[in-house]
Parts: C-alpha cells; structure tokens; sequence
C-alpha cells in the first residue's frame, strides 16, 4: 500500500492503473517537450522568502474568482479525454471539485456531456469551448452549456492547430482504444480501468458524438481536431463568441503582454496565461516566466488566472504571490483521477490545501489576498 504524501505518488499510482495510451497523452508535452518541463522548472527555481515570529494562526486562502468564492485559488482546468484516465471521470471530477469548493471546468472534448455532468453536480460548472469550423456547432454548444447552467466559458487561443505529441502518434491514441496487439496487452495489466469502463456507457466524446452528423468514428483525435478546430479564429471570433455569450468570459492561452492587453482591451472578464502546459508551442517561455509582466501589463484591467506546471501548494503560492489571482491544475488532478477517481482528485485538493497553507504560514501570511512579491526572492 502506497502511502500518498503528494501528488507525485498519485502520478506513480495513475500511471500503473491507467492504460498507457490514455496515461501518456496527459504526461506530455509537443515535440521535445521543453515548455512542458520548463513550467514545471521556472516555479520550481523560484525561492521565497521565510519570515519567522510572527503570528500566523487562524490562516486563510479563501479567495473569489470572476467573482465566485473559492476555498483555495486553484481552478480545475480542462482537460480533454478525461472521462478516458477513469471511467465517468469529468463527472467524478466535478463533484470532488463542487464538494471541496473549487469550480470545475468541462473540456470540448470531453467524455462525459456537458448535460450528463450537469444532471449529476449541483452548482453551476464552467465550459471550456474550442471553436470549431462549423460555427453553427460552435453556437450550439455554447447554447447547451448556457441550458446547462455554467456560469463561466473558458474560450481557449492557442490550439487552433495541434503541436505534435509523439508519444499520441506513436501510441495510435484513439477513443474508444482501437483493440490492437499491443493495446490489448497493455489493458491486460489494467483490469480494474477495463471493469470501470465496462460498467459506463460513456466511452465517446459526448460534447460531439450525435451532435455533429457524419462523425460517430473519431479514430484518431489529432485527424479530428486537425479537421475541425478553426485555425481562422482570431480576435473578430472572440467578440463572435462575446456576442453568442452573457456570462462570464475567460479567455485561455495567453502567453504573451500584447496579447494579454488585446485580451484586457476587448472586455474579458479574465485570462489565464497558460501555453497549454507545453502541448502546443514547444519553445514557448514557461508560463510563470511571463506570468509577472502580464500582471503588470493588464492586472489592474482584468483578473489575471495561471496554469503550467502546477504540482504543490507551493507552486500555487508563488503564482499567487507574483500576482496571478488563481490558478488551474489540469495533470495534477488528473494523476488522482486516474489513481483512484473521485477520491483521488479530492486526494490532490487536500494536499494542495495543506501544502498552500502551511507554506503560507511559513513565509509569515496568514491572508493569501496578502501574499505578494514580497514574498519571493526576487
Ligand atoms: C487538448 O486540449 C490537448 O491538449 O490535447
């Protein structure tokens, strides 16, 4: 029995019970990966600074974002196929993250539908578009997700094309999983995945599947998107979504200051500055390397949110200090799905409050609203 002090443990768990194709498209990056493992480097190089003496009880990191209280400022991001690393998992992972009071954002290309994962949360969820050729399919989701009751669309910018993962290539990454030799050895050493899947009937991108005629075989997922994603979309197609939209607006993959003062500029209400946790422009800087001048560029315009190569609480306090209001975890929760579902995910919440909270503590905050670059070694 595995004791599980972090998230890295439930990495280790995921990857023995999750099948490889599925375990090995999140633990990637594009080509020679170097932004995927940069994000996680740049928080890691970052030191703060520890204070002592000082009365640090009665902590909290409760903080809003768009104006929705959270219990900790950490978002879960979406993360396509994720009813793929366990069987229901974007619903597993949705009521964890209600339960724990975080909001839960649904990929396009998700398993679960947005209607299924709404039929079994209370509170409203975010949904996160990717906007298609098909603009009329574009609108209807929009639409679905409004009847829905999300109360925020996370539009994402920065996959209008897929950056090469080798291993998906390598591993013919497909959903449902194509029975070949090598796939059916692999789930041979996963047989609880395989009893889970067989108790679901969600096996297919339920967002897509029956809604858009003349795709019901997605055989590969990067022909699809290639095929599908709109590489048109530029910022006339964000004030198209605005006019399709009356909740809130948050605009992903913002990686960069001019694009953050565009996004701030047409009326948003955040961005994340996010580069797909290096899945898509290999060489990009690391998210956190450029998380502080776009705080400085449009902080003061719009709420500026952080994912790429969160894995601690202490990584979340470093974003927060450098002033991003919160963050996203996509692989992190996706490890304790696939580790062991729902209570994996609320596993991974746990650690991180903890982790927050006591590094909080040790740099002398006892407010998170309070931490800032003072915090850090700069
Ligand atoms: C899709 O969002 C991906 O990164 O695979």
């Amino acid at each position: 029995m595995t004791i599980v002090t972090d998230v890295a443990d439930l990495q280790a768990l995921a990857k023995r019970r999750v099948p490889k194709m599925f375990y090995e498209y999140a633990d990637t990056g594009s080509w020679t990966q170097s932004t995927y493992h940069e994000n996680e480097a740049a928080l890691q190089r970052q030191k703060l600074r520890q204070r002592v003496a000082r009365n640090i009880d009665n902590r909290s990191v409760t903080t809003t974002m768009i104006g929705e209280e959270v219990a900790m400022p950490v978002a879960l991001a979406p993360v396509g196929l994720t009813g793929m690393q366990h069987a229901d998992g974007e619903i597993l992972a949705a009521q964890a993250a209600e339960e724990f009071g975080v909001p839960f954002t649904l990929s396009t290309m998700s398993i679960c539908s947005i209607e299924d994962v709404a039929e079994h949360t209370k509170s409203p969820f975010w949904f996160q578009l990717y906007v298609m050729r098909d603009r009329g399919f574009s609108e209807r989701l929009m639409q679905r997700a409004h009847t829905a009751g999300c109360s925020a669309l996370v539009l994402t910018l920065d996959l209008q094309v897929l950056g090469q993962r080798h291993r998906d290539i390598k591993n013919g990454l497909s959903t449902p999983p194509k029975p070949g030799p090598a796939v059916l050895a692999d789930l041979a050493l996963k047989p609880r995945w395989c009893w889970q899947m067989l108790q679901t009937k969600r096996r297919q991108f339920g967002n897509i599947h029956g809604h858009v005629s003349g795709v019901d075989d997605m055989t590969s997922l990067a022909e699809w998107t290639n095929s599908q994603f709109d590489p048109t979309l530029d910022w006339s197609s964000v004030e198209w979504v605005k006019k399709h939209w009356d909740r809130k607006l948050i605009l992903k993959g913002i990686n960069d200051v001019e694009d953050a003062k565009i996004a701030a500029d047409i009326g948003a209400d955040a961005i994340v500055v996010s580069n797909h946790g290096g899945r898509q422009l290999d060489g990009a800087l690391a998210s956190y390397e450029v998380l502080g001048d776009i705080v400085d560029a449009v902080g003061d315009r719009i709420e500026v949110h952080f994912d790429g190569g969160i894995r601690s609480g202490q990584d979340i306090f470093k974003a927060v200090a450098m002033g991003a209001r919160s963050t996203y975890i996509g692989r992190a929760f996706i490890y304790g799905l696939g580790a062991n579902g729902k209570d994996g995910v609320t596993k991974v919440l746990e650690i991180l409050h903890k982790e927050l909270d006591v590094t909080m503590g040790l740099c002398g905050e006892t407010d998170i609203a309070k931490a800032g670059r003072h915090n850090m070694v700069l």
